[in-house]
């Protein structure tokens, strides 16, 4: 059958219906039909996720996200991105552990989700979900058993019996061996389907990759910062390494943080620490790519942010994971699903973003 392609896929006018057909699940609001051929293996593993996922950490956080807050009227906004994501069928939810904890006022993401996934599944036991979810290599965390017990940890806030994929979130500052040890025991245990790391340089995650394949275990994902102003893996090292390991690189901001949407300018920075990254001076030099990224979207009836995903999901073996607070903006990510850039504009747009130097938030490049 045929995919569906709505116009700028916000809200077209399709009715949602179950199709026959077990190619294809789902017929969204979005106009475009999500089933069997938008998912990909993460790496060598056998877990299969969408070629979108969505992103979590400004879920029940307070420290970067939603800075005056926690409030109900938040909670319902997330809980509403995480159905229309479910009902349009991205069904890949990436977490950690340290997403809304620590702070006065501030939700675990993990609670909030494994309470999304349970009131959905009352009224829709079939649901489909994958969920991901991170370690956090903090310097007091030593050892394999570690993984394990920050694992249950997480399992019992997502009050899941196992999660589909496990990350290291960021390399441990005395080295990783136990890490990925307990990786690889979380992933004999039972735990977890698909065992991953994220911010991992190129040696660092050859290395994973060596002691995991020791086990039988494929290293699935390296999750890293990449989006059409933040093009460092192709420079590091990183994506070529991931291509050639057959590990899927995850790229998290890949909307750079909002500004890709096209809804930031030097008029209207973004605020809180993103005003910080994202300046009126880096937001002026941004524009001539803005205008292209929405010239080419209007030829294809999308928008700007369904055009910076899409852009990214042509480069190949890389999984997006926007992150969502709304309804509306987990409705528009759909409809960077069902359609391609062409090569041209693949290319016009990467040597346009190459004009613009990447600010740099977390320098994780460096550790
Ligand atoms: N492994 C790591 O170290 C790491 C680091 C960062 C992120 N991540 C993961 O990656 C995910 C995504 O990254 P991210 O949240 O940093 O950045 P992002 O996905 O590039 O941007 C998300 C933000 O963009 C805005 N937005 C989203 N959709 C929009 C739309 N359709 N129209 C207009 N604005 C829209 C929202 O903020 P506003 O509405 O406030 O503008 C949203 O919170 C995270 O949730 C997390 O799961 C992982």
């Amino acid at each position: 059958m045929a995919l569906q392609i709505g116009s700028a896929g916000r809200f077209s006018l399709l009715n949602p219906k179950r199709s026959s057909s077990n190619n294809i699940s789902r017929i969204r609001s979005s106009g475009v039909e999500i089933g069997e051929s938008d998912k990909v293996k993460l790496g060598g593993s056998d877990l299969k996720v969408t070629k979108l996922g969505i992103g979590a950490w400004s879920w029940g956080d307070t420290s970067y996200w939603n800075r005056s807050g926690w409030d109900d009227r938040q909670l319902k906004a997330a809980k509403s991105a995480f159905n229309a994501s479910i009902d349009g069928g991205i069904t890949f939810i990436d977490t950690a552990e340290v997403y809304g904890s620590g702070i006065m006022g501030a939700i675990n993401s993990e609670t909030l989700i494994g309470r999304f996934i349970k009131e959905k599944r009352k009224k829709d036991e079939s649901m489909e979900v994958s969920v991901a979810t991170k370690f956090a290599a903090l310097p007091w965390r030593l050892g394999r058993e570690s993984v394990l017990s920050a694992l249950k940890d997480s399992l019992s806030r997502l009050d899941l019996s196992s999660v589909d994929l496990y990350q290291l979130h960021w390399p441990g500052i005395w080295g990783n061996q136990g890490y990925i040890d307990g990786l690889g025991d979380a992933v004999e245990k039972g735990l977890v389907k698909a065992v991953g790391v994220s911010n991992y340089s190129e040696r660092r995650l050859r290395d994973a990759h060596k002691q995991l394949q020791k086990r039988g275990i494929p290293l699935a994902s390296n999750q890293v910062n990449y989006s059409l102003i933040y093009r460092i893996p192709e420079q590091n090292g990183v994506k070529s390494t991931c291509d050639e390991l057959g590990i899927t690189l995850i790229a998290y901001s890949p909307i750079a943080q909002g500004v890709l949407t096209g809804k930031y300018s030097p008029e209207n920075i973004p605020d809180g620490p993103r005003g910080q990254i994202y300046t009126r001076e880096f937001l002026t030099k941004l524009q001539p790519l803005m205008s292209r990224i929405k010239e080419i979207g209007q030829c294809h009836g999308k928008t700007n942010t369904q055009v910076a995903l899409n852009w990214l999901m042509c480069q190949e073996n890389v999984v997006p994971i926007p992150g969502a607070k709304s309804e509306e903006q987990a409705r528009e990510f759909i409809g960077a699903l069902g359609w391609r850039l062409t090569d041209v504009e693949v290319e016009e747009l990467r040597s346009l973003s190459s004009e613009i130097k990447p600010v740099i938030g977390f320098p994780v490049e460096k550790l």
